[in-house]
């Protein structure tokens, strides 16, 4: 593995690589340049060679959504709550990786964040000025298990208990995560998501959970992203825990999924009502100049068959580790090492719903290294394309025969400026062409049933800190005062007329 000092150095060094820049572990070493080529404002037209999606033109009318659609808005616990050590809380990975200088720009922390831990009936109002219909949140487990296992803290619980009696005494249906990367520190000590045991106790923490906001209707999400976590954080390392170890890497994979499918059971279990599914983000894998084909079909066996196949086929795919382009540079005798009898049988129990996280697209070469194909975000990772979101949800009702229905629990984008502003054009012009996509695959006959903006506040980015707003609301992080942004209006007018309107 690469020597972390120079990996820290350099990722902290250039700026716009950042935390999607990390699935390409090439020869054992991390491929810091593979997104070299991913500069903010390229060239709108994919490479020559590379196979992407037509584009397609919206039509002049407004795009109805079906009745019943769940149009709202979704937050996670660390990135708002702050108040990290009140009332019993316990510390996660993310307290301790943001407390260590250098690992979060600016020296931000989880503290106050937007204070959404004092202010969530000031929020709920929100949510109900706005007409959401629903409202995706996470819990922390360090504030229902401090240590991570063993006793529960009641003034945890007692919170999220009273946020769902205001939601649901408003109309706003509630969407729970479980996991949303805010993992006790005590069971990181402990060798965290690379610890088997750690899908064990998750399931644990998950019954207690099933058990308090047992009357939640709404989608329950089990772990969000495990990608995310597994690469950046187990592999990059630039999220916490901030390992950088590509054999804990895989692990993290499979011990996420098995804490998934032991939470499903615990679900079952416990009588619970609502729906429970996972939450994982996708994205399509185009082949970027000649001969790139082969390492694109792998790059999407690591992208998305790695986290698809075992949750709905219960099978892990065999191109996604191994020593050829596009592959996580591992022996593929790693992960078969982990999965124990019955595990695929647990990861892939039945789902009530899948969710899905879109952000955009992305490239790869012949060689395996990540291009940019179209422009970026002020997110560097971020290739905008909203025709991906059409193509991921096609794509996961066909090659996924019996796959639930669908939820999109993630979408949006940065603003232009970390200043913030409410002027929030570029926001309102993404969430129309991927609200219309939205509309299409459900035009096209997917069972598509909600769909989450991300984010209701602007909040702590993990590794961004406080300088990447995805908020529809503008916080002022000195006053805590909230500002709808003029995509918060856009947006609520969409909810309102359940109809996406043409630019
Ligand atoms: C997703 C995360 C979410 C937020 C957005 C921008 O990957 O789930 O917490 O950081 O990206």
């Amino acid at each position: 593995m690469p020597d972390s000092t120079v990996r820290r150095t350099t990722w902290a060094a250039s700026r716009p690589v950042s935390r999607r820049d990390v699935l390409r572990l090439g020869g054992g070493a991390l491929a810091i340049g593979a997104l070299a080529a991913c500069t903010p404002g390229g060239d709108a037209s994919p490479s020559p060679g590379a196979s992407g999606t037509p584009s397609w033109t919206p039509p002049a009318e407004p795009m109805r959504l079906p009745d019943g659609f769940v149009l709202g808005a979704a937050t996670s616990a660390f990135q708002v709550e702050g108040s990290t050590t009140a009332d019993g809380r316990g510390a996660s990975i993310w307290d301790t990786f943001a407390a260590q200088p250098g690992n979060v720009r600016g020296g931000a922390t989880g503290d106050p964040a937007a204070d959404h831990y004092r202010r969530w009936e000031q929020d709920v109002d929100l949510m109900t000025g706005l007409g959401l219909d629903g409202y995706r949140f996470s819990v922390a487990w360090p504030r229902i298990q401090p240590t991570g296992s063993g006793p529960v803290n009641r003034a945890g619980v007692d919170f999220y208990r009273r946020l769902v009696d205001r939601l649901l005494e408003r109309g706003v249906e509630p969407a729970v995560t479980l996991y949303h990367w805010d993992l006790p520190q005590p069971l990181q000590d402990r060798g965290g998501w690379a610890a088997r045991d750690t899908a064990a106790r998750f399931a644990d923490y998950a019954a207690v959970v099933f058990d308090a906001l047992r009357d939640v209707p709404g989608p329950w999400l089990t772990i969000n992203e495990p990608k995310t976590t597994a690469y950046v954080g187990y592999g990059s390392g630039y999220h916490a825990p901030g390992v950088s170890d590509v054999d804990q890497m895989i692990a993290a994979v499979h011990h996420q999924l098995l804490g998934h499918g032991l939470a499903v059971e615990a679900f079952r279990a416990s009588g619970a009502s609502g729906r429970v599914g996972i939450a994982l983000n996708l994205q399509p894998v185009y082949a970027a100049g000649p001969g790139a084909q082969d390492a694109a079909v792998r790059a999407d066996a690591v992208e998305n068959r790695l986290f698809l196949d075992p949750v709905l086929r219960g099978t892990y795919p065999d191109d996604a580790i191994g020593d050829e382009p596009g592959q996580i540079r591992a022996d593929p005798g790693v992960l078969d090492a982990l999965v124990q009898d019955g595990d695929l049988a647990t990861v892939s129990a039945p789902l009530d719903v899948l969710a899905i996280q879109y952000y955009g697209v992305t490239g790869v070469d012949v060689s395996g290294q990540n291009v940019q194909l179209y422009p970026t975000s002020d997110a560097p990772w971020q290739q905008l394309h909203p025709e991906g979101m059409y193509e991921t949800l096609v794509r996961v009702r066909d090659d996924y025969p019996g796959v639930p229905p669908l939820v999109i629990t993630e979408n949006g984008i940065p603003d232009r400026t970390s200043e913030g502003t409410t002027d929030d054009a570029e926001r309102v012009e993404f969430l129309r062409a991927h609200l219309q996509q939205v509309a299409r695959a459900v035009d096209a006959g997917v069972d598509v049933r909600a769909y989450y903006a991300w984010s209701l506040l602007d909040n702590f980015e993990w590794a961004e800190g406080l300088d990447q707003r995805w908020g529809l609301v503008h916080v002022d992080f000195e006053t805590q005062e909230r500002t709808p942004k003029n995509s918060a209006r856009w947006y609520a007018d969409v909810v309102a007329q359940r109809a996406v309107p043409p630019a």
